[in-house]
């Protein structure tokens, strides 16, 4: 089947067309299967930039406007008609920005009546993984699971404990800032520009990562929650005693010590559970030393890595395709996987009935 899917949620308007098809089997080791058909981003990051982060009622304005110029861009009223399923984000995210998308989706769904599918910002996150990549084999179901998960992104940090592609566990948050948000922070001390975690990445390079040693708040807690906003704390009070410093070495040393910490709770939690697979989502797995990082230190343990191309870590509508297609599954299997509740959601708050 094919999907149109709108995502809105944050500082991207985004719109795209997945094929999907297959079911869930792990017996048999089959699986979903989805194709990337039309990936559509109209960014938003200059016009926030100016402000240090996303102002919601500016996003909103720039979704209202994006929304039919990127549909027209996608084959217009032609494309719609060919989609058996509407996808749309309704949360976690920014409201006004959300039912920008939320709105525009059911006036689609009620025109061209097609069914309407909200799907959890988050799950598309987790799911980015199946969207296919060049010179990687499909994925073996059956070798997948359990998988431990780690999404970072600007809102949100979590890790998850994957028994199979519709059954999870959440093992732990950040109790504070997410991680992206504390690389966005630390930039702005920095002043360097919004968006801050690839201006901290790029500076970072010239860099001494052991200069100075920030702290790696909870790496020792035995449970797999986290904190981020200690670290920021330091270099701001770091910034303030040593104002001479090389700004190279504090991007180097703080992106070093956020990275340290994910990477030992994922991998201690892969550890623990015998991991068969790590994944990795949402914008801060852009990273190139995190990704590098996590990819070596799970092979060390025998697990495979997953990480999507660097075009899916980001806001995307293609994500949020394949997690209305999860959702699809879920409702019209019989019995189990259909019965979705809170076990099958990363986060129910925040999300917008539709
Ligand atoms: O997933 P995403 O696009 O939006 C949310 O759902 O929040 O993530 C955006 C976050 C921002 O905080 C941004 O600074 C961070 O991802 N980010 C990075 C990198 N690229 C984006 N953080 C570290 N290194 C990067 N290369
Ligand atoms: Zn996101």
């Amino acid at each position: 089947m094919k999907i149109l899917a709108i995502e809105t949620s944050c500082d991207e308007t985004a719109l795209a067309i997945v094929g999907a098809s297959g079911g869930i089997n792990p017996s048999t080791g089959s699986g979903p299967k989805f194709k990337i058909l039309e990936n559509l981003v109209a960014s938003q990051i200059k016009i926030h930039r100016p402000f240090g982060g996303v102002v919601p009622n500016l996003a909103k304005r720039e979704h209202i406007k994006n929304l039919p110029i990127l549909l027209k861009k996608l084959g217009g009223e032609r494309k719609v008609r060919k989609a058996d399923i509407i996808a749309v984000t309704v949360g976690p995210g920014l409201e006004p920005a959300l039912w920008t998308g939320i709105t525009f989706a059911k006036e689609l769904a009620k025109k061209y009546k097609k069914p309407l599918i909200g799907a959890n910002h988050l799950e598309g996150h987790l799911y980015s993984f199946l969207i296919p990549q060049k010179g990687r084999r499909a994925v073996n179901f059956k070798k997948l699971f359990p998988a431990v998960s780690l999404i970072v992104s600007g809102g949100h940090t979590v890790l998850l404990l994957m028994r199979s592609l519709e059954n999870w566990d959440t093992l732990g948050e950040t109790r504070d800032d997410a991680a992206g948000e504390a690389f966005d922070k630390v930039a702005r001390m920095l002043d360097l520009p919004y968006p801050g975690g690839p201006e901290i990445e790029k500076l970072a390079l010239r860099g001494n990562r052991e200069a100075i040693n920030f702290p790696r708040p909870m790496i020792y807690d035995k449970n797999y929650e986290f904190s981020f906003s200690g670290i920021k704390t330091s270099v701001l009070y770091y910034l303030r005693d040593n104002p001479k410093t090389e700004k190279a070495d504090v991007a180097a040393s703080f992106e070093q010590a956020v990275i340290d910490v994910l990477i030992a709770k994922t991998i201690r939690a892969a550890k623990e559970f015998s991991a068969k697979s790590v994944t990795l989502s949402g914008g801060v797995a852009a990273n190139k030393l995190l990704r590098k990082t996590l990819k070596k230190e799970s092979k060390k343990i025998g697990a495979k890595f997953f990480v999507p191309d660097f075009k899916y870590n980001l806001d995307n509508a293609a994500m949020i395709a394949v997690a209305g297609y999860m959702t699809h599954l879920r409702r019209s299997a019989k019995g189990g996987f259909a019965s979705g509740g809170k076990k099958y959601k990363l986060s129910a708050q925040g999300d917008i009935d539709i």
